[in-house]
């Protein structure tokens, strides 16, 4: 069973010296993930090749807990991919462009790869793609994303928090809207799985792409996963691979494709068993602690984010929208020096990062983050600000 009261889970973590706030970007390691990553190299240390009577099914194997994460059956998930290579996968199905309603949606706040994904099949299929536009830079406006999911679009992806600002967007609404309206809706769940509840299936979303690097800290790099409502597991996989056959008869090594039931067809080839691992160990600590009280501790380290910088960074402003329903699990401060400060802030232990062109964010995670973290990053920032001793900084490193 879930316990709630066992947050943070600072034993369960080795995390980076200093105060962590980067969650959003890259998840620590977790104990978990270390000894399943351990326990499949000595699987392949001892067994080589026989490895694999245990490996092949393990994707399928974390569709319980994923689904849990997500609010999905467990035939409507599978963890395989990237968010880009999954767009891919789901758009080459799904964007069926017929007259009225051809043309791809996506937004002008979205993460650079989900619009490129999206540009390359509106090259390829010949079609408009739009983007619903943002009035202040770092938000979306019902208004305007409800004027976009109109007219010719056959296919949309939204976000369900905003990369750079934190902003929630309100899936059960716009899935509802768009199933109205014939327009397939995906979600780009990058910044919300791990950190708050989803309701996939019961909000009636048709799709969605999420990474499992950030909140649910499956390692760099480790294969993140998608979701298709049942009411779409007739659609056949125009892109297909050899993992996402039938499982029971895979190995017959048929030239013809016998899709895998569910989810599991959209795998394309073998699964990169090392990193699948790290998801594997990870998300144990999801099924101890329940993604219920992950979300009650989010709001409330975000709450006191938020809180500290309004009393002690007026300099700053904080453009994560403040309604609980409206906020993912991050918070994103305006500065016009937000690169220097967040490189300053690395320099003495405090890890955020910069999100162009004006953003510090940080990440204060239920997990494993305190209010003495929040306290301490905030004390930084002022003392920054107070003395200027960010401007002196000047390289920017690749990933800031
Ligand atoms: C919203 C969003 N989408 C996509 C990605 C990256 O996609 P991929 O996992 O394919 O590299 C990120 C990475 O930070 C992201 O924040």
């Amino acid at each position: 069973m879930p316990d709630p009261s066992r947050l943070p889970r600072l034993d369960a973590f080795l995390l980076p010296k200093g105060v962590y706030l980067d969650g959003n970007s890259l998840g620590p390691l977790s104990y978990g993930a270390q000894a399943a990553i351990e326990r499949r190299m000595r699987q392949w240390q001892y067994h080589g090749v026989a490895g694999w009577d245990d490996w092949f099914g393990l994707a399928e194997r974390l569709s319980g807990a994923l689904g849990k994460l997500v609010g999905a059956y467990p035939d409507e998930v599978v963890a395989t991919g990237s968010i880009t290579v999954n767009l891919h996968a789901l758009l080459a199905t799904f964007h069926r462009p017929a007259a009225p309603r051809h043309a791809l949606l996506a937004t002008e706040l979205d993460f650079p790869t989900d619009v490129h994904a999206l540009q390359s099949w509106a090259e390829l299929r010949g079609v408009p793609l739009r983007l619903v536009p943002s009035r202040d830079g770092y938000t979306l406006h019902d208004d305007d994303i409800d004027a976009a999911l109109a007219g010719d679009v056959a296919f949309a992806l939204l976000p369900t928090v905003l990369y750079r600002s934190g902003q929630l967007l309100d899936v059960r609404r716009w899935s509802g809207v768009a199933r109205e309206r014939g327009i397939v809706l995906a979600w780009d769940a990058a910044h919300s799985i791990g950190a708050l509840p989803h309701h996939l299936h019961d909000d009636g979303a048709d799709l969605a792409v999420w990474c499992s690097y950030k909140y649910l800290n499956a390692g760099p790099g480790a294969p993140g996963g998608l979701f298709v409502h049942r009411r779409h597991h007739d659609a056949v996989p125009a892109l297909r691979g050899w993992w996402g056959h039938d499982k029971a008869t895979q190995f017959a090594m048929a030239p013809t494709f016998t899709q895998a039931h569910g989810a599991g067809a959209f795998q394309l080839g073998t699964p990169p068993i090392l990193a699948l691992a790290g998801l594997e160990g990870a998300l144990a600590v999801f099924e101890d602690v329940g993604i219920h009280a992950v979300r009650e501790r989010s709001l409330a380290l975000t709450d006191h984010l938020m809180a500290r910088a309004d009393a002690l960074l007026p300099e700053m402003t904080v453009v994560t929208p403040r309604a609980v329903q409206r906020r993912g699990g991050h918070v994103a401060l305006a500065h016009p020096e937000a690169l220097r400060l967040s490189l300053a802030l690395r320099r003495r232990g405090v890890i955020p990062d910069f999100r162009p062109p004006d953003l510090l964010r940080l990440a204060p995670v239920a997990l494993y983050t305190t209010e003495a973290d929040v306290d301490r990053a905030v004390a930084v920032i002022r003392e920054l600000l107070d003395t200027g001793a960010h401007l002196e900084e000047t390289a920017a490193p690749a990933v800031v």
